[in-house]
């Protein structure tokens, strides 16, 4: 069993850049997704000592009374802003490969290594929804498969670009012709996936520095946590990172945080989820597409957000959390929560101190400690 005594856990947010956050419900905090908005929460988050700020990347929202993630920020230029805005906190993007030229990326993360001073990271999306980029014409007729055969062309064009001087490059989806791609980034950023697929999780460990990952439950992120950890040892990969999502609603008491969700769902926007379910479902390869399968059950059973959520006190969500980070061996911790200010407060006070007492270190417990 891994001594977690002397690990420190890296925290970070999900940055709501989409508006409505992770809730598709009339009744929940009506987030903006304004950059204003996700400033205030990063700058937050990093005087509380959080670890990093990751932006999504999403193109089209999903309607209905809440106009769920109508509005989404684009994120490269977002974490542009925010890296500008603050100055220890690591400042995580995303692209979708299918979006982007990986020459263009190459450009876009170098600009933003040097406004934040080698603080930022790349989060990589091969695609999972064809109405979301497919609207502006960008979804390209792949399976599943084939989404990561671009992904692993993509990166190897965009790590070449990083480290050599002039890049030739013929391959299946990219040509490149003496190409040249100054500057380059001071250091090379942290790539991660949140490839969930077999496909996409082999991908992740054979080309990225970590993985993103969802549990459908305690076991399940126990379950998924190790499996990641034992395929990196068997590949020779002992540094590979590995970051859970949660999303954690907390309350005064159990009973209170229980109302929270109760009251979330009862202004479920079923309209939004239908619209997020057919999308998804269009997927050609939506017995492969993880992601799909997650948000079309959502649909179906008709609940605001994840049942995987942690809710309750600070004490029984910290006490839930140790649980899953030691059991799964994670070396961060993602959040998501309804208010982005008052409840991340209370994750990066309240919580982050009962998972020290629960043997998980985190650099925001540590930096409350210091500053009392
Ligand atoms: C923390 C996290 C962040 C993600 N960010 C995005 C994103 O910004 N945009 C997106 O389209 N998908 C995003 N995804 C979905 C994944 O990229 C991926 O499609 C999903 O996990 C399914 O994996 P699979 O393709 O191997 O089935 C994210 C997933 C997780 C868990």
């Amino acid at each position: 069993m891994l001594d977690t005594s002397e690990k420190t856990t890296e925290l970070g947010v999900f940055l709501p850049v989409g508006n409505g956050g992770w809730i598709t419900s009339t009744t929940s905090p009506q987030l903006p997704a304004t950059y204003d908005y996700n400033k205030q929460v990063a700058i937050l988050a990093e005087e509380m000592g959080f670890d990093f700020a990751l932006a999504m990347a999403k193109w089209r929202g999903y309607g209905g009374p809440s106009k769920h993630w109508d509005i989404t920020l684009e994120s490269m230029t977002a974490m542009a802003g925010i890296a500008e805005a603050t100055s220890r906190i690591g400042v995580w993007g995303t692209v979708h490969t299918m979006v982007f030229h990986p020459a263009v990326v190459a450009k876009m993360t170098a600009v933003i290594d040097q406004i934040s001073k080698g603080r930022f990271g790349l989060n990589i999306v091969s695609g999972s929804n064809p109405s979301d980029q497919g609207q502006m014409g960008l979804w390209m007729d792949l399976d599943h498969a084939e989404r990561y055969e671009l992904a692993e062309e993509w990166l190897t064009v965009l790590k070449r670009l990083w480290t050599e001087e002039r890049v030739d490059h013929k391959g299946k989806h990219y040509e490149l012709i003496d190409c040249m791609s100054n500057p380059k980034p001071s250091v090379q950023p942290p790539i991660i996936c949140a490839g969930a697929s077999d496909r996409g999780f082999l991908f992740t460990m054979e080309h990225c520095t970590g993985s993103f990952m969802l549990g459908s439950d305690h076991d399940d992120f126990i379950k998924t946590g190790l499996r990641a950890k034992e395929l990196a040892a068997q590949q020779g990969k002992p540094g590979f990172k590995t970051y859970g999502l949660f999303t954690i609603v907390p309350g005064a008491t159990d009973a209170e945080a229980r109302e929270r969700v109760a009251y979330y769902d009862s202004g479920v926007d079923t309209i939004a989820l239908d619209n997020q379910t057919r999308e998804y479902s269009g997927d050609k390869s939506f017995k492969q597409n993880t992601m799909a399968q997650r948000f079309v059950s959502q649909g179906e059973s008709r609940n605001s957000m994840t049942r995987a959520a942690l809710v309750g006190s600070s004490e029984t969500i910290g006490r839930k959390l140790a649980e899953i980070v030691k059991g799964a061996q994670l070396d961060g911790v993602t959040v998501i929560v309804p208010d982005f200010i008052d409840d991340l407060r209370t994750v990066g006070t309240e919580v982050v101190e009962v998972l020290a007492q629960n043997g998980v270190m985190t650099n925001a417990y540590t930096h409350q400690k210091a500053a009392q």
